[in-house]
């Protein structure tokens, strides 16, 4: 791999979207050819495979199922997209990867999780080099998705507990690996930028 692979993870509402476009600009003023793509869906069939998972009533599918259609629109998002920028030597960014599996789909049962890490190795077998959490106040992250008026509530319909275990979970997670970055999203957009960039000035060594 030639290029570079950097994902965005945080609970809903966590500004993950607004600052993947801040960076990806950023790093196009140094000259940088980006990539900025999301989970699930990053192309065409992967975003249909997203229409089911994030529309509709929160038990329509059962826990497997649910990881199967993540995975499903992963691995093909990962053939068509991923692989062939990240091989052109591109900064790819992307809005959530497997960690949001481990994450909401893991959070409260080993067996799952262990699924998803094992399901992971055999179907995706690329690890990001580094990882943004943006950490962020669940009950200020659940009213901004929730006046966003979408169709894609499912997930906001789990509610504040929900939100706060994942929030949680993101918190253990980013001890378990250097490669995890926490962000303070509790701050005005223009610094938790401030505060991105210079992890990612750093990790990819440009000068300030
Ligand atoms: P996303 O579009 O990132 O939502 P938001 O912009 O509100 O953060 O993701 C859609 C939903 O899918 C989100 O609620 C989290 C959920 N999700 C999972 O549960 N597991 C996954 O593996 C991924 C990628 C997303």
């Amino acid at each position: 791999m030639s290029g570079k692979f950097i994902t965005l993870e945080g609970i809903d509402g966590s500004g993950k979207t607004t600052q993947g476009f801040f960076l990806k600009n950023k790093l196009e003023e140094f000259g940088k050819d980006v990539l900025f793509t999301r989970e699930p869906g990053g192309v065409k069939g992967a975003e249909e495979i997203r229409n089911l998972l994030v529309q509709g009533e929160k038990d329509r599918w059962s826990n497997i199922t649910e990881i199967l259609l993540f995975f499903a629109s992963r691995r093909h998002h990962l053939e068509k997209v991923l692989l062939p920028a990240i091989n052109k030597g591109k900064v790819v960014i992307c809005d959530r990867f497997t960690d949001s599996t481990i994450i909401y789909q893991g959070r409260e049962n080993i067996h799952l999780k262990k699924m998803i890490i094992e399901l992971n190795k055999s179907v995706i077998g690329i690890v990001p080099d580094l990882t943004l959490i943006i950490d962020i106040d669940p009950t200020k992250s659940l009213n901004r998705g929730l006046s966003r008026k979408s169709d894609e509530m499912r997930f906001e319909r789990f509610g504040l507990e929900f939100q706060a275990t994942a929030r949680n979970g993101y918190i253990s997670l980013a001890k378990t690996d250097k490669r995890y970055q926490l962000i303070d999203g509790n701050n005005s957009k223009d610094k938790v930028h401030q505060m991105i960039w210079n992890k990612v000035s750093k990790f990819l060594s440009l000068k300030l």
